[in-house]
């Protein structure tokens, strides 16, 4: 079968391999990625000889002054190339025999033929290689049926699937990150291997499972890589407050829900309707905290109070050890989770307008994403019952956009300042400033009083004149008591 690939650093490459006298081709994720029509930014080029000469020449031949990172260790060179406004990754790497200890990820690395090149990569939908030199341009060499099982969409090793995996575990979570992003299924073989061999995930870096979590968690359905994140036992190695979301418990007759399942089924709503990564994030957590607080109540059967904060709470340690950014993202999760049963309180309820307008505070900006969140968190199988939260919701929202263009509560701040409290009573930061303030706030989310600076200036007179303050010359500096 003759592959076309278009890349103009193909003709390149196949150019200065037969001036070289060496065989080139293109290998694994770019091949796989051109049979199943996906776009990519990454070219992988091996060669029978060195990888590191091969794209140093490459290099010159594009532009004398390119750079070129070397990495002596791994026998690997690597540069970009803009290419259709795309900053292409090119990566050369001599074939080569690899073989692994057991507690490290370091290989012993000997020259190889294409053939053992290709017997050392992880699957065989990634091991198939286009030749570029000129007399077998386009030429592909797929030794284990990598198109066969393109086309059946199954994932599978070329080797033994122990020793595919024994020599670099990474590849048992990359197995289900394919499967996910591609709807494929792991062969049952392959798949007994990552059981059997799950615990060995131990000796891989927190910042690489993290990276394969969050690209299944991308995919189309998330649920899928998240199942068998579970089946195969390797989500209790890196997550296991996910996995003690798992099972039922029933008392008196009265059972709960599947909380795992359940999440299962919100991340794919969310997935739906966002491809924000951090938003399903904060679906695959909405739930985190309820292991941790659920109570049989003779009287209310099972309940899970307070769950959403002790989720909150949990979300800077999931964070930390996943090795996920600690910045304003995992703020937005930690935010999410916390109010992630706001909206279905005041749709359950009247929905009054002062409960809006907290609501409104409270999320800010991402009013949006957290209705967004709610209304994927809508699981019952009653339809009756999804029908009512679907149209308080529909309420809820009606009076979000009411209320916002009335009181612009979404970006609130407060009229009237700690400073401007400061400053016009000759105060320190203090207890009292702390009073006024929220009183204010409150007034104003209660809808007591307009959102403006008057009468939030003409209550905090008041209720100074009540604490027995005195307003000074806001000028003299003298006046501040500490
Ligand atoms: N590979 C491997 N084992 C790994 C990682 C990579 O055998 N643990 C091989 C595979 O042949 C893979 C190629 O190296 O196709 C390139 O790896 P990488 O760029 O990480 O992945 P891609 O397959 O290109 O897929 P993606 O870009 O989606 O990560």
């Amino acid at each position: 079968m003759d592959v076309e690939l278009t890349h103009p650093i193909y003709d390149i490459v196949g150019q200065v391999a037969d001036e070289m006298g060496i065989d080139a081709y293109a290998v694994g994720g770019v091949v796989r990625d051109y049979f199943l029509q996906r776009p990519c930014s990454d070219i992988d080029i091996v060669c029978v000889g060195s990888g590191i000469a091969l794209a140093k020449e490459v290099a010159l031949r594009i532009d004398p002054h390119k750079e070129v990172h070397v990495f002596h260790n791994f026998g690997t060179a690597q540069f970009t190339y803009l290419y259709n406004n795309v900053e292409w990754e090119i990566e050369f790497v001599g074939a080569r025999r690899e073989s692994y200890q057991r507690d490290s990820r370091k290989p012993i690395v000997e020259d190889g033929t294409l053939q053992d090149d290709q017997n050392r990569r992880d699957f065989t939908i990634n091991a198939m290689a286009v030749c570029l030199n000129s007399s077998r341009r386009g030429e592909l060499v797929d030794p284990f049926g990598g198109i066969i099982d393109l086309d059946r969409g199954v994932i599978r090793t070329p080797l033994d699937p122990a020793v595919t995996f024994s020599d670099d575990p990474l590849r048992m979570l990359r197995a289900i990150r394919f499967a996910s992003q591609l709807h494929f299924v792991i062969l049952p073989e392959c798949f007994q291997a990552i059981q059997n061999n799950a615990e060995r995930i131990k000796i891989i870096s927190m910042e690489r499972i993290s990276s394969e979590l969050n690209k299944i968690l991308l995919s189309e359905r998330p649920s899928e890589g998240l199942l068998l994140l579970y089946k195969s036992k390797l989500l209790s190695y890196f997550f296991p407050e996910l996995e003690n979301l798992k099972g039922v418990e029933t008392r008196g007759g009265l059972s709960h829900k599947d909380n795992f399942y359940h999440t299962l089924e919100v991340v794919d709503n969310v997935a739906r309707k966002s491809d924000d990564l951090w938003l399903r994030w904060a679906a695959l957590l909405h739930d985190i905290g309820k292991p941790a607080t659920k109570r049989f109540d003779e009287k209310l059967g099972w309940t899970f109070h307070g769950h959403e904060v002790k989720g909150a709470k949990m979300v800077g340690r999931i964070f930390r050890r996943l090795r996920l950014p600690l910045d304003a993202k995992m703020k937005y999760v930690e935010k999410l989770v916390m109010l992630h049963l706001r909206p279905i309180v005041i749709a359950d309820d009247v929905v009054t307008d002062s409960a809006v307008r907290r609501l409104l505070f409270e999320a800010g900006d991402d009013i949006d994403d957290l209705m967004l969140l709610c209304e994927a968190d809508i699981t019952s199988k009653q339809e009756a019952k999804k029908k009512r939260f679907r149209e308080n919701y529909k309420l809820v929202r009606q009076k979000l956009v009411e209320i916002e263009e009335k009181d612009r509560i979404r970006n609130f701040q407060p009229p009237v300042s700690g400073l401007d409290i400061m400053q016009t009573f000759g105060l320190g930061p203090c207890h009292e400033v702390g009073v006024i303030k929220d009183a204010i706030k409150d007034a104003i989310l209660d809808g007591t009083i307009p959102n403006n600076r008057d009468a939030a200036w003409q209550m905090m007179l008041t209720l100074a004149n009540n604490m027995g303050l005195k307003q000074v010359d806001s000028k003299s500096d003298d006046s501040i008591i500490m």
